[in-house]
C-alpha cells in the first residue's frame, strides 16, 4: 500500500507571551508536537485520538500546511509540506474546527462555485461535482440561500461540501462532530465511511473514544504532543480486555482528596481510578453538574462495598454503569485519566 501521509520526528513549539511586570513579557514555550511519526496507508480511515489540548489541531495544521513544523519532515501525497506546500493543497483538502471559512453574503451554491474556482475546475464539472455533493448531503433545501440564513448544521454541512469541491484522495477532518448533536453526527460518520468506501483516505481527529473506535482502521492515541500509542481499535482494546470498567457519576461539588477515593483504589478488585470533576451538559435532573469517577477493575466486583464507601461519606451516587472495554480505558492506563480531561491549560 502507499503511503500518502509520512510523518518524521514533527515538532512543534508555540511561543506564548506572558505578561511580566509592566514592561517585561516572559516567552513560555509550549511544546505542542514532541518527535511525532506515524504514517497513514492509502484507503485508511485513520484516527488520532486525545483529550483537549493533546495537539490535533496542531498536528493537522502542520500535514495541511497551515504551520509550520518547528523541527522534522512531513510528507503528504508524497509532497514535502515544507518545500511542496502549493502542491499539498492543491490535492488535498480539510475541514478545520471553527475554521468554516465561508462567506455569509453568499449563498452556499454561490461558496461552492468560487471554491470550485479556485481549483480550476471547469464550470460544467463543477456544477456536476456540485450536484454531487447536493445529494450526497441533502443541501438541497438551503443551498440557494445566503448563508446567513443557515442553522450551524447547516453551515457545517456546507463547509463539510466545501472540503469535498475538489474529490480529494485524502481529505482531513478535525474534530467533525464535536458540535454536532447525536442525529447529526451519526449522519456525519455514516458519510465519513461512504466517502472511505469509495476510496476517500480520511485523517480524523477526535476526543470521543466511540467515534475512533467506530470509524477507524488504525488509531493514534495522543497525549501531551506525543503519540502514547497507536495501532487498531481492537489491538489496542485488546491490551484493557481482562478488565472490566466502571463509570459513576457523583456531584462535581465532592471534594476529590479524600480518603473516599483511596479507599476505592485500595480494593483489591480495582485497579485503577480516574476523575474528571467538570461533566458538562448534565443538569437536566436538577442534580447539578457531575463529575465522573471511572474506575478500571477486574470483571467480578463486590458492588456492595464499592457503593458502602459512597455511602460511609455521605457522596450521593447518581448513576452506575458498567462499560465495555473501550479506548478510553486504553488511554487511562497508560495515562492515569480521562479523555474529557482538558489539558490545553496545563
Ligand atoms: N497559537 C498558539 N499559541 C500558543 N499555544 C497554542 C497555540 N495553539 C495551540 N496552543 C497550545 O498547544 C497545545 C495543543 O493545542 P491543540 O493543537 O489545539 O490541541 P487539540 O487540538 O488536541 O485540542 C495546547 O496546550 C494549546 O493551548
Ligand atoms: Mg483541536
Amino acid at each position: 500500500m502507499r503511503k500518502v501521509i509520512e510523518v518524521e520526528d514533527v515538532s512543534k513549539i508555540y511561543i506564548r507571551k506572558k505578561r511580566k511586570g509592566l514592561f517585561k513579557k516572559e516567552k513560555i514555550p509550549i511544546n505542542a508536537c514532541k518527535n511525532i511519526s506515524f504514517y497513514v496507508e492509502e484507503g485508511e480511515i485513520f484516527g488520532l485520538l486525545g483529550p483537549n489540548g493533546a495537539g490535533k489541531t496542531t498536528l493537522i495544521k502542520i500535514l495541511t500546511t497551515l504551520l509550520l513544523p518547528t523541527s522534522g519532515r512531513a510528507k503528504v501525497l508524497g509532497y514535502d509540506v515544507e518545500k511542496d506546500a502549493n502542491k499539498v493543497r492543491h490535492f488535498i483538502n480539510a475541514m478545520l474546527m471553527g475554521e468554516r471559512s465561508i462567506y455569509w453574503k453568499l449563498t452556499g451554491k454561490q461558496n461552492l462555485e468560487y471554491f470550485a474556482s479556485l481549483y480550476h475546475i471547469p464550470s460544467k464539472e463543477a456544477k456536476s461535482r456540485i450536484e454531487g455533493l447536493v445529494s450526497k448531503l441533502d443541501l438541497e433545501e438551503f443551498l440557494g440561500r445566503k448563508v446567513e440564513t443557515y442553522s450551524s448544521g447547516q453551515k457545517f454541512k456546507l463547509a463539510f461540501a466545501k472540503s469535498l469541491i475538489n474529490n480529494p484522495p485524502l481529505i482531513f477532518l478535525d474534530e467533525p462532530t464535536a458540535t454536532l448533536d447525536p442525529r447529526a453526527a451519526r449522519e456525519v460518520r455514516q458519510i465519513i465511511k461512504e466517502l472511505n468506501e469509495n476510496g476517500t483516505t480520511i485523517f480524523l481527529t477526535t476526543h470521543n473514544m466511540n467515534e475512533a473506535d467506530e470509524l477507524s482502521h488504525r488509531v493514534a492515541i495522543l497525549d501531551f504532543g506525543e503519540i502514547i500509542d497507536l495501532s487498531t481499535p481492537d489491538a489496542l482494546k485488546e491490551k484493557v480486555s481482562k478488565n472490566a470498567s466502571i463509570r459513576i457519576e457523583i456531584p462535581s461539588s465532592v471534594n476529590i482528596n479524600l480518603s473516599w477515593d483511596k479507599e476505592l483504589k485500595d480494593l483489591p478488585f480495582i485497579h485503577e481510578l480516574a476523575y474528571d470533576q467538570k461533566i458538562s451538559g448534565n443538569n437536566d435532573n436538577g442534580n447539578g453538574s457531575r463529575a465522573v469517577v471511572k474506575l478500571v477493575c477486574e470483571k467480578n466486583i463486590n458492588l456492595t462495598e464499592l457503593v458502602n464507601i459512597f455511602e460511609n461519606h455521605d457522596i450521593p451516587v447518581y448513576s452506575i454503569n458498567s462499560e465495555l472495554p473501550s479506548l478510553e480505558d486504553v488511554f487511562m492506563k497508560e495515562t492515569g485519566r480521562l479523555l474529557s480531561e482538558d489539558t490545553s491549560k496545563k
